[in-house]
């Protein structure tokens, strides 16, 4: 039986993770190791508490004492690793804590995966490691590595650590790339849910820029199918693109979420853009589909529409998130923004 230490399995892919793999491998053992930041929440895996294949415990994967224990205690014998600090608006207020967790962290798990000789290593990364697009064009795994953000960076940088220990020390590490992901259990800092809160709220939808950025969107199940797909076939050392091949532009995603709400469109208010915005990213997923026999199986019409209504039938989970230190982020992030309209 094989032992999966799963980093930040509170956070919002990382639990739907959890949820797929327990149902689809329910002879994996699933410990679910996070540090429970303002991004991780046990609400997300409620029901799950004492399923006989998951475990939690509570840790920053910077810890190399506390990471040592957990892989002596439950014998791991992979890693995933979900743990991050995640919101470029975020890492634009504060890079620190960014370079923290998504660089120490991932080469503390590094150091963890040679230690015990794991028999793989997954790095879950981002689109945002290729920077941005023009109106033509995709990234494939052989687009130069280009960050912007100091979310990006910081991707980045795990990245080619984790290409570093796989060629040096051989530590079995395979990285995914992926698009902007939606669906149930995320956070209300990121566009969708952000939007959709605001606008059950009757808040204004604060677009930036012109609205017309765009990101690849997809659903975050799609997402853990391809990781399990990577998981189990990947071969060491290579990178897999995952991308929904479904290009928004952010405006248009907005006046859908409010039309599926019925909503008016007055809610929508531009504010002033990100710093560094990156213009649009686009994923060439055709290796992950033509190596490993995996393409998105979710329309974004269908799954924005049961976003929404899992949003509307949670609303107990999202204003518990709302009643914390949200409504202070909240304040930083957008009150200026918001008096300077465009
Ligand atoms: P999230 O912010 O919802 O969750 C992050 C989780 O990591 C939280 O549970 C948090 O408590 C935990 N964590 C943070 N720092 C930690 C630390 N030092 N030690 C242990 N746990 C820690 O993030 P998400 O959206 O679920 O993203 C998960 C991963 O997927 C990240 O690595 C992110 O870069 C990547 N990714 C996300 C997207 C997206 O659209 N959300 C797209 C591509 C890749
Ligand atoms: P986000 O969900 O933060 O993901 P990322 O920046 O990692 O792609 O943002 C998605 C897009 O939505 C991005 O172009 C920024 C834009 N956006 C807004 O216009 N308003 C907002 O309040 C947020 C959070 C994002």
């Amino acid at each position: 039986m094989h032992s999966l230490l799963v980093t930040g399995g509170a956070g919002f892919i990382g639990s739907n993770f959890i949820r797929y793999m327990l149902a689809a491998h329910p002879d994996l053992l699933i410990v679910n190791y996070d540090k429970l930041t303002y991004a991780g929440n046990l609400e997300n895996l409620s029901g799950l508490e004492n399923h006989p294949s998951y475990r939690f415990i509570r840790g920053d994967i910077c810890d190399h004492e506390t990471v040592a224990r957990a892989m002596e205690e439950h014998s791991v014998d992979i890693i995933i690793n979900f743990a991050a600090e995640s919101h470029v608006d975020r890492s634009i207020l504060g890079p620190a804590v960014f370079i923290e967790t998504n660089v120490t962290g991932t080469t503390a798990l590094l150091d963890a995966a040679r230690k015990y000789g794991v028999v793989r290593f997954v790095q879950i990364s981002t689109d945002e490691v290729y920077g941005s697009l023009g109106e033509e064009g995709t990234f494939s795994e052989t687009t130069p590595l280009h960050p912007n953000s100091p979310y990006a960076a910081s991707k980045t940088s795990a990245d080619l650590f984790v290409l570093a220990y796989q060629h040096t020390f051989g530590v079995p590490a395979v990285i995914t790339r992926c698009s902007n992901n939606y669906g149930p259990y995320q956070f209300p800092e990121k566009l969708i849910p952000l939007m959709i809160v605001n606008a059950l709220n009757d808040r204004p939808l604060p677009v930036y820029g012109d609205g017309g950025n765009v990101r690849d969107w997809i659903y975050v199940e799609d997402h853990c199918r391809a990781i399990d797909v990577v998981l189990h076939h990947g071969v060491a050392g290579e990178v897999y693109n995952i991308g929904g091949g479904n290009e928004w532009n952010n405006i248009d995603i907005v006046k859908l979420i409010l039309r599926e709400l019925g909503k008016p469109e007055s809610l929508i208010t531009f504010v002033k853009d990100r710093p560094g915005h990156d213009r649009r990213y686009a994923m060439d997923s055709r290796k992950i589909t033509r190596e490993l026999d995996w393409k998105p199986a979710k329309t974004f019409e269908g799954g924005l529409r049961e976003t929404v209504r899992w949003y509307l039938d949670h609303a107990e989970w999202w204003k518990r998130i709302l009643s914390g230190a949200y409504e202070e982020y909240y304040r930083t992030m957008y009150v200026e923004r918001e008096r300077s309209f465009r």
